[in-house]
């Protein structure tokens, strides 16, 4: 027998079975010593590929690279104890096809631990969800906004405001629940589609920019920490991390700059 603790994440069966007994909680995390101290407030963490911005610095999600995603998948993984971990696939590591798709999601889930991928897309990756959940891959389905697609969009602003592309969205998650998808990130959509789209699928919805209406909520965890001075309109700040460490900055700065650190109670 081993010594080791037995560590019971939830699975992506539970967080499906949560749909409509509660709400489920969310977060993003890329990082070890994040995940730690997000585990125990959410039912799932999702390590994005907003981290090519918010990591990286890179000016969208579009080159964030398989190696990324692992390196910070395995990171999230062996941080956290109980929620299950969900790794996003980038952008090209799944759109040709399913069997491309099945290589580099088995990869990441090999690489990382984590227990399931995420990839963005609806009707048109309907075939690509089913290959993967039906070859032991659980897949959560991303539709409404979908940042990988910006060159195509043209921005990122709400989606669901026509007729057309409010009927879009409807047939995309009703698509990705009949493919296998265990849930559905809903992001940047009017409050109709939002709650329409959750009353019409019995696979959860997770929103964001999606009204309170969602079966849970996701938010990139430094948004909402208040680490980026420019956020988009649906993030609410929970703290002021980014105050906190500029003043933390600047008193280290200062302190050096006068001598006062280290003293001698914190010199051997
Ligand atoms: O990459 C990400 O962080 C995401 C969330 C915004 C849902 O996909």
């Amino acid at each position: 027998m081993s010594a080791q603790k037995q560590v019971r994440r939830k699975t992506p069966p539970q967080i499906r079975a949560m749909k409509g007994e509660t709400t489920i909680v969310s977060l993003t995390a890329y990082t070890a010593r994040l995940a730690e101290q997000l585990d125990a407030y959410c039912d799932f963490l999702l390590v994005g590929d907003s981290l090519g911005m918010v990591v990286y610095g890179l000016p969208s999600t579009l080159p964030v690279t398989i190696d990324m995603m692992c390196a910070h998948g395995a990171a999230v993984v062996r941080g956290s104890q109980q929620a299950l971990v969900v790794v996003d696939m980038p952008f090209g590591s799944y759109e040709a096809g399913p069997e491309l798709a099945f290589d580099n999601a088995a990869h990441i889930l090999k690489e990382t631990g984590a227990g399931a991928v995420k990839l963005e897309g609806g009707r048109a990756l309907a075939p690509t969800i089913e290959f993967l959940t039906s070859r032991g891959i659980p897949v959560m389905a991303h539709i409404g906004l979908q940042p990988q697609s910006v060159n195509m969009l043209g921005g990122y602003g709400a989606r669901g405001k026509t007729d057309l592309e409010y009927q879009a969205i409807c047939e995309d998650a009703a698509a990705v629940e009949a493919a296998g998808a265990f849930s559905v990130v809903i992001e940047g959509v009017v409050e109709p589609l939002a709650r329409e789209v959750t009353s019409s699928i019995a696979i959860p919805t997770i929103g964001i920019g999606a009204s309170h209406l969602c079966d849970g909520q996701v938010l990139v965890t430094e948004d909402m920490l208040g680490m980026f001075e420019r956020i988009p309109k649906f993030v609410r700040r929970f703290g002021e991390l980014g105050q906190n460490i500029d003043t933390a900055a600047r008193m280290y700065a200062d302190a050096v700059r006068a001598r006062t650190f280290p003293s001698d109670s914190e010199t051997y």
